[in-house]
């Protein structure tokens, strides 16, 4: 049984723990996650029926049959050509499946247009999420996932440090030439993919926590938010350095990185199995509290890294759920002074059987290297 077939298998008994009588996935993450088969969300009807009780099947354009035949474990295909009405196929799959009165669990990404179509195919179900059975599956990382997750971490670290080594040669560059370099050395070290957009934000600009990159040129002295990673094997890489390429930075951002350094190493010290996700978001909040910076850590600690750059489980106040050996999340808190500057420093770590593993390791000073 491979891997994919495997968690299909889970899925299905997470269903029956839900009771739930099938999922419906839209191309996703979940539905790479369950069949080995990666696709954008686009127009066409494409989903995976995964029943409760049976085998998963696809309903698919017809131009996607070898695709899906090469990348996934699913045999039954039921397939529709451009210009024919999937709705019928999916009607039939229905009544085959026994899900016309059924509980539904739909992709919580699946366009509104998709679930809207499924409700007036089949008036007589009930419908929720499909995070109800793939959030407590996908949550714990098998050795494979945390393998992965271990090559972008490395990865990342790299490119932080080949990036930090153009020391004053950074100076002068725009925001966006400098993601630039960063973007063509993830890509020729491996990297499958930018995890997301990357972040260079210099100066004032640091301090807004998701600026991106734009036209400002970086100064002597400036301090710059470097946030970024890249994908491999389909799981993304995720860190932050906050640091200075060239010359003395301003008047107070020692403390605050200081400040923001400890608040990350208490987080990161303090996981171990058991422990509440809050708990992780408090140890950092303390510190940059007692500093007097609290009001100005605008953003929850951290965030579930796996397949999706931001999944589960949430490091945030209110977040009681206790910590397992083979969760993956970032520990990236910050401080933002705006119209100043903005520090920020983000490593991914992994729950293991006696505390936390770090999956990132560069310098996290900010003085030159
Ligand atoms: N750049 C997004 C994040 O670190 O969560
Ligand atoms: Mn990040
Ligand atoms: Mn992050």
């Amino acid at each position: 049984m491979n891997v994919f077939e495997e968690r299909t298998r889970r899925c299905r008994d997470r269903l029956a723990e839900v009771g739930a009588d099938a999922a419906v996935l839209f191309p996703s993450t979940n539905l790479f996650y369950a069949s080995g088969f990666r696709e954008e969300p686009m127009e066409r009807h494409l989903f995976l029926f995964v029943p409760r009780d049976g085998d998963p099947v696809f309903v698919a354009p017809e131009m996607y049959d070898e695709q899906i035949r090469d990348a996934s474990w699913v045999e039954d295909l039921r397939l529709w050509a451009d210009g024919e009405d999937p709705g019928g196929l999916v009607a039939d799959l229905a009544d085959e499946m026994d899900l016309r009165g059924g509980r539904l669990l739909v992709d919580d990404t699946m366009w509104a247009l998709f679930t809207q179509d499924l409700r007036e195919t089949l008036p007589d179900a009930t419908f929720g999420l499909a995070s109800e059975v793939f959030d407590d599956l996908r949550v714990r990382k098998d050795e494979a996932e945390l393998d992965a997750l271990r090559e972008a971490g490395a990865l990342a670290d790299e490119v932080s440090v080949a990036a930090r080594e153009l020391g004053e040669d950074a100076v002068g560059m725009t925001e966006t030439e400098l993601a630039d370099e960063i973007d063509r050395l993830l890509s020729a070290r491996g990297g499958e993919g930018l995890s997301f957009e990357t972040v260079v934000g210099s100066g004032p600009n640091g301090a807004k926590p998701h600026h991106r990159h734009g036209d400002r040129e970086i100064e002597r002295g400036d301090p710059v938010v470097l946030d970024f990673g890249a994908s491999v094997g389909g799981y993304p890489g995720d860190q932050t350095r906050t640091v200075v390429f060239a010359g003395d930075p301003p008047e107070g951002y020692e403390e605050v990185h200081e400040t923001v350094l400890e608040a990350q190493r208490a987080a990161v010290q303090a996981v171990e199995p058991g422990v509440p996700a809050a708990e992780i978001d408090r140890a950092a909040r303390e510190v940059i509290e007692s500093a007097g910076y609290g009001e100005q850590f605008t953003h929850r600690t951290g965030h579930g890294v796996g397949l999706d750059v931001h999944e589960h489980p949430y490091i945030v106040e209110g977040n009681e759920t206790e910590l397992e050996p083979g969760m993956v999340f970032s520990v990236e808190p910050g401080v933002y002074l705006p119209g100043e500057f903005g520090v920020r420093i983000e490593d991914l770590v992994v729950v293991t059987d006696e505390g936390f593993e770090r999956l990132n390791d560069s310098p996290r000073a900010w003085e030159p290297l």
